[in-house]
């Protein structure tokens, strides 16, 4: 079992299969600065990948979210998925959803159940804004297609002021008829993605919005949830709220992740990275070094800035830009 000291015990890794993306958005992936897309030499291959599990699971890992870049853009990313399809986990993926409509069999044949959907507006001249690229009718159409073939999907919405923050209760407007899941998520800072706290519009902010419209019930949460979740009476889905800046869940973090080129990072915000990948291939025993790397988790955020993101100075925080992490 992996517990840090703080008694929290690891069972849910996250692991990027790629750094690349096939969109660009800007709170993503960094502006004016050269993005470190690793060269395959340097990421983990199928094979390495499937090693690594292997070792997180018998430490206890019950939970496998597949993340970016884009998951689905990677060559053997079918491949991928079928070996981790063999492990007890339950296993998932978070996707620009450009190409779940070629994925839809392997999902099923694989046991993937939930898929996470990033899509930031309802409208399609701004979602080009938002992700450089015209790929808004293809990801619609699928979110449509995984509802269709009874998947469970979740949609993340990051939210920033002046962007996208007028289309709240459209989204809301939106679960009305479709049992979808909107997820409204905290603007958080990472390298070059131009954060500042006056984008960020809090879970407070959000609720009194949505009441200004909705009358909504608050759903009981599972024990590491992240988010908060909300149901409108009579609305097919639900909403929640991930409040990441204005009230972080750190003390129920059950999770852990891998970098494409097999870094682990106890936290979204650790500066400290665990070579994972290196000392596979150097034939050392990884899990020595996975136990002291959840060990080492600080109790919050990283430890990197204080839970107040009115004074967050994002220039201090030390980590990568968030495609280069994995979302
Ligand atoms: N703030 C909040 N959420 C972000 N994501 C990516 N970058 C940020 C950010 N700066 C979201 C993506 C994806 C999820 C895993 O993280 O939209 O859906």
């Amino acid at each position: 079992m992996l517990k840090d000291s703080f008694d929290r015990i690891h069972n849910y890794l996250r692991i990027s299969l790629t750094d690349k993306c096939n969109l660009n958005c800007t709170y993503c992936c960094p502006v004016n600065m050269p993005k470190a897309t690793f060269s395959r030499k340097n990421q983990m291959s199928a094979e390495e990948i499937d090693t690594i599990v292997s070792v997180f699971v018998k430490e206890g890992v019950k939970k496998i979210r597949l993340t970016g870049g884009e998951p689905l853009i990677r060559k053997d990313a079918k491949e991928i998925i079928e070996r981790l399809s063999k492990y007890p986990v339950e296993l998932t993926i978070t996707t620009n959803g450009v190409y779940v409509h070629e994925f839809i069999q392997t999902f099923n044949k694989a046991g993937i159940r939930s898929v996470n959907v990033s899509l930031d507006t309802l409208k399609k001249e701004k979602n080009y804004f938002i992700s450089q690229r015209d790929e808004f009718k293809r990801v619609t159409e699928n979110i449509d297609l995984l509802l269709k073939n009874n998947f469970h999907v979740k949609v993340n919405v990051v939210v920033m002021k002046n962007v996208n923050d007028d289309e709240i209760l459209d989204f809301i407007e939106w679960t009305k008829d479709r049992l979808v899941h909107v997820r409204f998520i905290e603007f958080m800072p990472f390298t070059g993605n131009q954060w500042s706290n006056k984008k960020v519009i809090s879970h407070k902010e959000i609720l009194e919005l949505i009441s200004t419209k909705y009358d909504f019930i608050k759903l009981l949460n599972d024990k590491n949830d992240t988010s908060k979740k909300y149901l409108v009476p009579n609305h097919q889905g639900t909403f929640a709220i991930i409040s990441t800046m204005s009230e972080p869940f750190c003390s129920s973090c059950n999770r852990m992740r891998l970098t494409t080129d097999g870094k682990m990072k106890n936290c979204l915000f650790s500066k400290d990275e665990v070579d994972i990948l290196g000392a596979l291939r150097n034939g050392e025993d990884i899990l020595p070094l996975i136990k002291k790397c959840v060990d080492d988790k600080q109790e919050s955020l990283g430890g990197q800035f204080t839970p107040n993101y009115e004074i967050t100075d994002a220039s201090k925080i030390n980590n990568r830009s968030m495609i280069n992490i994995g979302g």
